[in-house]
């Protein structure tokens, strides 16, 4: 039986990836931060739940000591927006540092914590959850200070794991979402929660260790950096 786990899995796209993956027969070990949210609704024998900071280690190494042992796909997914200022003369130091700490730190201690259980003899699948608004290339609005510049960071992590994690057969994929109605997406977001990770689980389902580390968004569509 495969295992999956997923960060930031009790509302939003965590939680639908975790009802999608359950539909599907997937073993489910699902991280949230204070509340359960959609995770109670979710109960059966194939999902387990426990707590689950990014910002915290020792939430990070507990979460990790009670995940099974072997695990086939982690879907970094928890992630925060920074949609507080109007213009640059409003960034806030102390929140931009927080944004980057659970946006681009937080993915890559549980991508450490885990490690070991996903170091076997199968090849290991790391869905890394970025944004279009990472790229550098697509940057023309701006704005969203920290969002894009933690997103960017992560994808740079990313890259900078996945020759090292290919030994370990480790492949990762750095996932846009697509624009999608969440509480962080807002009401005008034109695509749907089942749409977006139906999507991502095809591009999941697609990856290898020779196509690791492509930025690509949940239709498929290969984004530039
Ligand atoms: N929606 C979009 O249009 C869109 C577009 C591009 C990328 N994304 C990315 O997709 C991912 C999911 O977004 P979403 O739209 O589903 O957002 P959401 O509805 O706001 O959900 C965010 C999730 O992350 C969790 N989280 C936040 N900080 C955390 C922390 N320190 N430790 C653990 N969990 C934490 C939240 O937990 P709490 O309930 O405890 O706050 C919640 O479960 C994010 O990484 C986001 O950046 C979304």
């Amino acid at each position: 039986m495969s295992v999956a786990v997923i960060t930031g899995a009790n509302r939003g796209l965590g939680a639908e990836w975790v009802a999608q993956l359950l539909d599907a027969g997937w073993t489910v070990y699902a991280g949230y931060r204070t509340q359960i949210g959609r995770l109670g609704s979710l109960a059966c024998d194939s999902l387990t739940i426990n707590q689950l900071d990014v910002q915290s280690m020792e939430s990070v190494h507990s979460f990790a000591d009670g995940a099974p042992g072997r695990i086939d796909l982690l879907v970094n997914n928890a992630g925060v927006a920074d949609g507080r200022w109007r213009d640059l003369t409003e960034i806030d130091d102390k929140w931009a540092l927080e944004v980057m700490d659970i946006n681009a730190l937080g993915p890559v201690r549980v991508v450490q914590a885990l490690y070991p259980k996903m170091s076997h003899d199968g090849l290991v699948k790391v869905a890394m959850t970025s944004s279009l608004m990472a790229s550098i290339d697509d940057c023309e609005m701006g704005r969203s200070y920290a969002y894009r510049a933690s997103k960017t960071a992560l994808n740079m992590f990313t890259v900078s794991m996945k020759k090292e994690a290919a030994e370990r057969n480790i492949s990762f994929v750095v996932l846009h979402p697509g624009w999608v109605k969440t509480s962080m997406g807002g009401d005008r977001a034109p695509v749907e929660m089942p749409e977006s990770v139906e999507g991502m689980r095809k591009v999941v389902e697609e990856l290898t260790l020779e196509n690791s580390g492509q930025f690509i968004q949940y239709d498929g569509k290969q984004l530039p950096w």
